[in-house]
This record gives structure tokens, sequence and C-alpha cells, in this order.
């Protein structure tokens, strides 16, 4: 996402006053030749409303450097469908689960592209990768082998072992921690596992393993993606800037993709070998399923698409799924008595210190509802990813023009009062016996976006989340470090804590 203007404000000082000067003259110059050639052809219909701006920065300054909150302070004065220029960039905000459910469900296909930020037309990764690629053919069996072949029920529940070795060794890690009275990093022990998680259900290995060159180099890598894919890009706002790159987010983005294309491909040379030497050993992970398509020649895919699309998995699956168990767990130390209920739910389901299994999820109902109350609040992707406008787009009477950028400010729906009694409340219980998931049909809560670009990786996430925050709490009581917490937070790629969560673990049994 490329939304956090300001974010690293000092950092970008000096490239924003450079720019500034030869924005100035390529605005003076267009407005010369508009007077001269007549203006722009009129077009019909009325744009959302929207705050003022001001010459050629449009509204920048107005995003701060908590843009999901400051767009939704904005939109209390000018309503759920806002718009907005940010640089030359038309951007329509969608602030209430009734706009979003039009965007996303009504007018699907005309909002189903994406924007796309200069740092990913890098590789070609914007047309070949999932997440960036135009609704295409291509995009359609892409998610079709996602839903059918890597994060279907049963295609999960055959390799949930491999997830299980590692929430083992999490909770080994914990106690360690916990006999030696020593603080954990949540978010750091949730990152190492969610990319272990992930990389078990791919690769059936590990990354984050301190004894291997390539797992540390492929951690780093993806650590470098995100912050790159974080970096507010004024050539994202600016067209004219994105030949000279003017703050390297590009170059930078190309040589970590590149690195990351090269690592994914490496493990799939090394598994085609060992498949030649020792015959199709059943691994049950995602490499070995799209190994069996390529072979079967299922689907019309090709190795550049699958390199594309397994590294992919990393990026948007790591970040997201971590943050999500920091704010978790920080929500549950906060409200001590929410924690305590979880653990009576376990206890009595599973029993105190026992491992939590995927398939004791739907037995937990109080935990899940905390996730859902955890996403309802800390969205990890607070206005999701941004969708592009196509042609004759109108919503409620106001014309969207072809090529804007619409984001949905999921975080605004979260804490909408209309929907929500006393939102700022961490209060799972509202979920208890109401029918609403994070699946894309209750538009007040979306942390996965919905329709034809909802994440695909939603089944995946759901378990790892439940199973990692299950077992941290059926395993161990939490004192945090220092006695006082920091709930502020810190946008990037993903909605951070500004301060990482750091707990004392007391072991439970
Ligand atoms: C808590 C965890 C996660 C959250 C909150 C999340 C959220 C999102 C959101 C909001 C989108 C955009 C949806 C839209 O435009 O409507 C998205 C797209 C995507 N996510 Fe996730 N995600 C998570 C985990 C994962 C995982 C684990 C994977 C894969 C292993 C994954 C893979 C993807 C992909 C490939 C896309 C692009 C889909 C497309 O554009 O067609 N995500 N995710």
């Amino acid at each position: 996402m490329s939304c956090s203007f300001f974010s690293r404000g000092r950092e970008m000082e000096y490239s924003l006053t450079s720019c500034l000067l030869c924005l100035l003259l390529t605005w003076v110059l267009l407005q010369a030749l508009r007077s001269i050639t007549g203006g722009s052809r009129a077009s019909s219909g009325k744009l959302p409303p929207g705050p003022r701006r001001i010459p050629i920065l449009g509204n920048l300054l107005d995003l701060g450097d908590k843009p999901h909150k400051s767009l939704a302070e904005l939109a209390k004065t000018h309503g759920p469908l806002m718009s907005l220029k940010l640089g030359s960039l038309t951007t329509i905000v969608v602030s209430s689960a009734a706009m979003a459910k039009e965007v996303l469900q009504n007018h699907d296909l005309t909002f189903s592209n994406r924007t796309i930020g200069d740092a990913v037309r890098v590789k070609q990764h914007d047309e070949v990768g999932l997440p960036w690629m135009p609704v295409s053919p291509l995009s359609r069996t892409l998610r079709k082998v996602c839903n059918s072949h890597f994060f279907s029920n049963k295609k999960l529940n055959a390799n949930q072992y491999l997830r299980r070795k590692k929430i083992e060794e999490l909770l080994s890690y914990v106690h360690k921690h916990g006999r030696a009275g020593v603080a954990v990093n949540i978010g750091q022990a949730a990152f190492n596992t969610s990319i272990n998680l992930l990389s078990n259900t791919v690769f059936s290995k590990d990354l984050v393993d301190p004894n291997s060159k390539d797992a540390q180099a492929f951690k780093q890598t993806v650590c470098s993606i995100m912050e790159e894919g974080g970096k507010t890009n004024l050539a994202d706002y600016f067209p004219v800037l994105r030949k000279i790159d003017p703050q390297g987010v590009r170059r930078r983005m190309s040589i970590h993709l590149t690195k990351l294309l090269n690592l994914v491909d490496k493990m799939f040379d090394e598994r085609l070998h060992s498949r030649k030497e020792h015959g199709s050993i059943a691994y049950d992970d995602v490499l070995d399923t799209l190994l069996d398509i390529i072979e079967d020649n299922l689907v019309e895919l090709n190795k550049t698409h699958l390199t594309h699309l397994l590294g992919v998995f990393f990026v948007a699956g790591t970040d997201t799924t971590s943050v999500s168990l920091e704010w978790a767990m920080a929500e549950l130390l906060q409200n001590p008595k929410v924690l305590q209920k979880a653990q009576v739910e376990l206890k009595k389901t599973i029993g105190k210190g026992n491992q939590v299994e995927e398939s004791d999820i739907a037995r937990l109902p109080y935990l899940q509802a905390i996730i859902k109350e955890t996403f309802r609040m800390h969205p990890p992707l607070p206005l999701l990813l941004p969708r592009r406008a196509g042609p004759d787009a109108e919503i409620h009477g106001f014309r969207i023009p072809e090529g804007s950028q619409v984001l949905v400010n999921a975080w605004a729906i979260g804490r909408d009062p209309d929907i929500w009694e006393n939102p700022e409340c961490f209060r799972p219980e509202r979920f208890l016996g109401l029918e609403i998931d994070v699946k894309g049909r209750n538009f007040e809560l979306i942390p996965f976006g919905a329709g034809r670009r909802i994440c695909p990786g939603l089944p995946l996430a759901m378990r790892m989340l439940h199973l990692m925050l299950g077992s941290l709490i059926n395993n161990f009581d939490w004192k945090i470090e220092g006695g006082v917490m920091n709930m502020e937070e810190k946008f990037g790629i993903s909605l951070q804590k500004a301060e990482p969560l750091r707990a004392v673990p007391i072991p439970l049994v």
C-alpha cells in the first residue's frame, strides 16, 4: 500500500523538495497546454464530495501519518463516498458498510482491477503477480488453483501436521522464556511462526531457521519487500516521476523481488530433482500439488506464473497474520476478563495445556469471537488493497472517473457507531450468536476484502491465527513487561502496533 504519505516525513523531505520544483514546472506546462487546446473534454455527472485541494499536492497533506484515521475523520464531514486528489491520482474513499457493498458486490466487476504502484511494475509482477494482474482468464485460473488445490478444507486438513509441528516449536520457545522469566516479543515470535507455518504449508521447509543461510536470506528478502511496499512513493501520485524513480523504490524492489523469485525457483528445482531421484514422495504441500498440476497438464500455467504466485504468498500472508496475532494478544492482556473467559473455554473443550488442533476451532466459539473482534478493531490492511475504477462507473448517482483509485476504509467501517455499539471497546461477546463472519458476505466486517478479489489465503490465515492464539493462551498466563501497554497504531504495509508487545509468559501447567 502506498498511502502512508508523510509517515516517514523527515526521510521524504529531501525528495519532496527536489520533486516539487519539477512538478510545478510540469503543472504549469500542462495548464498552458490545456488553455491552448481548449481544455479537457467536459464529463457528465458529479464527483462524490470531498475536502478542498491545493494545487499539485491535492489532498496529500490531509492524509497525515495515519491515513485510515484521517480519512475516517474526513468522511464524517464529506460522507461515506468521498473523492480526493492525491497528487494527480483521483481517489475515491468508501467508509460505510452499505457503500462497500455497492463497490465490492453490486459493482464488483467494475471495481475488480487494481491501481498499480510503481514498485510492483518490476519483473512484470503487475502482469503475472496475482494481487495486481487484471481480472482475466489467467487470474481466474490462478484463483481456482488456490481455492481448490491449496486452500480447500480437504487440502488444508491433509497438511495440517506440517503446521502442528511449528506450533509445538513456538510453545517450546515460549516455555524457555517462561522458565527464565524473560519477556517474549510477541510480534517477532508471531512473524517467525507465521512465515514457518506458511513455508511448511508451501514447501515443507522452515524459512526461519538460524542454521540455514537460504532461510535467513528468504526472511530478509520478504521483510525488505514489505518495507519497500510500505513506503510512500511519489511516483505513484505523480506519474511524470516514474521515469526517474526519485526515491529509488522501484530499483530496490527490483533487487528484492528478483532475489525472492530466485529463491522460490531454487525450491522448485530442488523438489523437481528429488522427485526424479526418489519418485513421487507425497509431501502434500502446495509445491507438490503445483508440480502435479503442471505434470498432468491440468491448467495452462507456466513456471513464471507459479514462481510469482508462491512469492506472493509470503509477502501477502506473513505480516498480515503476525500483526493480527499481536493485536489479539495485546487486547487480551488489556482485557484480563476476556482472556480468562477464553482460557475457561479452552480448558473445558480441550483441556488446559493440551495442544490446540485445527479440528478444535469449530468448537471454540469464544476464541473465534476474539479473532473477529480483533479484525473489527485492527484490520491488518485498514484500506484493503486499492481497486481501480473501470469505465462508466457510477455509485449512488456519483460519477467515479475511470482509472480512479478506490480505497475501502475497513478500519472506519469496523468502528462505525451506526453499526457497532461502543465501537472503541474490545467486546468479543458482541459476535456470540451473531451470523457475522469475515468471508466477504457481511460488509460490516471485511478484513479480507470481498467479491472476486477477496483474499484467497483466508482459510489458511484463519487456521494459523486460531492455532497460534489458542496455543499461547491455553499454555500460559501473560504479564505485560513493565506493567503498561501502549495501544498506539503505526501505519505501514500493514497496521502495526507502534510499540512492540513484550510480555512474560507464566506456564499454566
Ligand atoms: C490475517 C491475514 C490476512 C489478511 C487480513 C489478508 C487480507 C487481504 C486483503 C484485504 C486482500 C485484498 C482483498 C480485496 O481486494 O478485496 C488480500 C488479497 C490477497 N491475499 Fe490476503 N490476507 C491475509 C492472509 C493471506 C495469506 C495467508 C495468503 C496466502 C498464503 C494471502 C494471499 C493473498 C493474495 C494472493 C491476495 C490477492 C488476491 C487477488 O487480488 O485476487 N493472504 N488479502
